[in-house]
């Protein structure tokens, strides 16, 4: 999604905001700008392609400054045309990125427009430069500050003025915004990643900071104008450039980085100890009755995977909500229920808008599952528990899901034990299982070829129906939006249970029915599903455990998983789902890593 960077230095600084926007663009983006402060004021380059295009206009320009601002954009008001694509001017003074959603974006045009401000661009971010430039008095710091308080919504923004050389003013609310410091040179971006070569030390804002960068340091001022301190962290070597290596694409990459990524992220204990979520899990998690998770997308499946765990095995009572429904309906909060949100991120704004809301309904115990130990998710819970996927780059989520539910495998655990529901021998053997998950997982992708072989006849589909029962069905659920995310095709998942009660009328031989039938206690009911299906003439296409005795048959396609794996079943099973979306994505010759209209990291609502 949107990108920020922004510097001020003795140098040209061109060339490190582009570096910057190159290492934000796998989030996805539509347009891109970089403005920079000539001797006349703000000159700026932008494109509608990608960061490679707007790199080539301003070596042509050429464009070159020492203090600057740029973006990459994924649009929400307005089409990705030029004059859309940021940075927007305000009278060719104010030079001003942004990331978010203006809400009140309307009233304040109608505001602008009648003190003679014109309006050349559709987005809501064109309000906030005219209203900086409306309140310039001679300090852009100041003028930031009284300007974002007209603002409802979510921004996290960069600015530049023309009569101030050696300054970037920036503000953040409910979109991150870090400050990296050099000597004699500093910088500010959305994600500290953008600035990986830069520094290693940064600054990450808190809501409602506004900071000042100049050549020697930087200024900040909490929400209520009083100066503030904030830790300077160290993030050594923040993320070097990945390398694609043997694959066509990060996905399939990543796909294949998932045992890896598994033997990470198990901890490595020798029991499931309470430690493993923080120094004051041990207190939180004896205080707690149930548990309340919230998450969006992918992570939202984890956590309906996690529900059976943690009610079968921590006999736990779990609900588990789409984030940004939780955020905005009336719910009765239970206090002594752990609020758990999963983000691959850390940064989604609906899942941060759904924790923040919990805890001001009283909900004091929290715990983050995410994949990246420096988000504002992680800063602002209790108790976290990293995955250690690594970055993942690939738009569609792969090995975050599964390094999920690897952590939530363990709180289930970890749970179980804690309330007097888990014996020696079961601790033992399922850390033995969780063990031997990444050699597992190495047998099922050695089944690529196969489905590989079945990507061919979905490619040529338009719609698609993915079934499963119990934890399975959640898996079904990831498969259907892997599937329409990256291939575009039309993908829905049901308990099989459910078929009878309507989408059976769908079936037909042009709509094959992914199947998920492990060897669990609700095999036989599957198994009637499946006949179901079969008596209307529809494909099945079956991932089914190698003892089920389910076998290739007319309308009916067997891919044999290597063996059962018990409760931790579905990280296996997702597997094969992910790489039949992807060949199948790859038959259809659509941009895999960055599918259309969506974007890595959403950090507006
Ligand atoms: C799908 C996908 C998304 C994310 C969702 C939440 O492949 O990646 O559905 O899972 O946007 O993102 P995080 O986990 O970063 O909060």
């Amino acid at each position: 999604m949107c990108g920020i960077v922004g510097a001020v230095a003795q140098r040209n600084i061109v060339s490190v905001l582009i570096e910057g926007l190159r290492r934000l663009e796998y989030r996805g983006y539509d347009s891109c700008g970089v403005a920079v402060l000539g001797e006349n004021g703000p000159v700026r380059a932008r494109s509608v392609a990608r960061v490679a295009d707007l790199d080539a206009q301003v070596h042509e320009g050429p464009l070159k400054g020492r203090t600057g601002i740029a973006h990459t954009r994924w649009a929400t008001h307005g089409a990705p045309v030029t004059d859309n694509a940021h940075p927007i001017f305000s009278k060719d003074t104010v030079a001003l990125v942004h990331n978010g959603i203006i809400e009140n974006y309307e009233s304040l045009r109608e505001m602008l427009r009648g003190k003679g401000y014109r309006f050349v661009s559709q987005t809501d971010t064109e309000v906030i430069a005219h209203l900086i430039h409306s309140v310039y008095r001679g300090d852009l710091f100041t003028a930031v500050r009284e300007a974002i308080t007209q603002l409802h919504g979510a921004y996290a923004i960069a600015v530049l003025h023309k009569d101030q050389p050696n300054t970037v003013v920036g503000a953040r609310q409910g979109s991150p915004l870090v400050v990296g410091l050099g000597d004699g040179e500093n910088f500010l971006a959305s994600d500290a990643l953008a600035l990986a070569g830069s520094t290693e030390r940064f600054i990450f804002l808190e809501e409602g900071d506004v900071c000042e960068l100049s050549l020697d340091g930087v200024r900040i001022a909490d929400r209520d104008g009083n100066d503030a301190q904030r830790e300077v962290r160290q993030v050594a070597a923040y993320g070097g450039a990945v390398e694609l290596g043997p694959y066509r694409h990060f996905m399939q990459k990543e796909i294949f980085e998932q045992p890896r990524a598994i033997t990470d992220t198990i901890p490595q204990t020798e029991s499931f100890d309470t430690s493993i979520f923080g120094e004051g899990a041990a207190d939180a998690f004896a205080q707690i009755d149930s548990l309340l998770i919230l998450a969006c997308g992918t992570s939202y499946y984890s956590g309906l995977t996690a529900k059976y765990w943690l009610e079968s095995i921590a006999k736990i009572p779990t609900q588990v909500e789409i984030a940004s429904e939780y955020r905005y309906r009336e719910s009765v909060p239970n206090p002594k229920s752990l609020v758990v949100v999963i983000s691959q991120s850390g940064e989604t704004a609906d899942t941060l808008a759904a924790l923040k809301h919990a805890q001001s309904l009283g909900h004091k115990h929290t715990l983050a599952v995410c994949n990246v130990g420096t988000s504002a998710m992680v800063r602002q819970t209790e108790l976290s528990f990293l995955t250690h996927a690594g970055r993942e780059i690939g738009v569609a989520s792969t090995k975050a899901f599964t390094t999920q539910l690897v952590a939530l495998f363990v709180l289930a655990a970890t749970l179980a034990k804690l309330r007097g529901h888990l014996s020696d021998e079961q601790e033992s053997g399922y850390l033995k299982q969780l063990r031997h998950l990444p050699a597992a997982l190495n047998s099922v992708l050695a089944l690529e070829p196969q489905i590989i072989a079945w990507s061919e006849e979905f490619s040529r589909k338009e719609h698609a129906l993915f079934l499963g029962r119990g934890m399975h069905y959640p898996i079904a659920l990831e498969g259907a939006l892997k599937l329409k995310e990256i291939s575009y095709i039309h993908a829905e998942a049901y308990p099989a249970g459910e078929l009878k009660h309507g989408p059976l009328a769908l079936v037909t031989e042009a709509m094959p029915v992914v199947t998920v039938a492990p060897n669990d206690a609700l095999l036989e009911k599957l198994k009637s599903n499946i006949q179901e299906v079969r008596a209307r003439g529809g494909q099945l296409y079956v991932f089914a455990d190698a003892d089920t005795k389910i076998v290739n048959d007319e309308g009916l396609h067997v891919i044999r998983m290597p063996e059962h794996y018990g409760l931790l079943s579905p990280i296996l099973h997702v597997v094969p789902l992910q790489l039949l979306a992807y060949h199948t994505a790859c038959a259809r010759g659509t941009d895999v890593d960055k599918p259309r209209n969506l974007a890595k990291s959403v950090t507006v609502e």
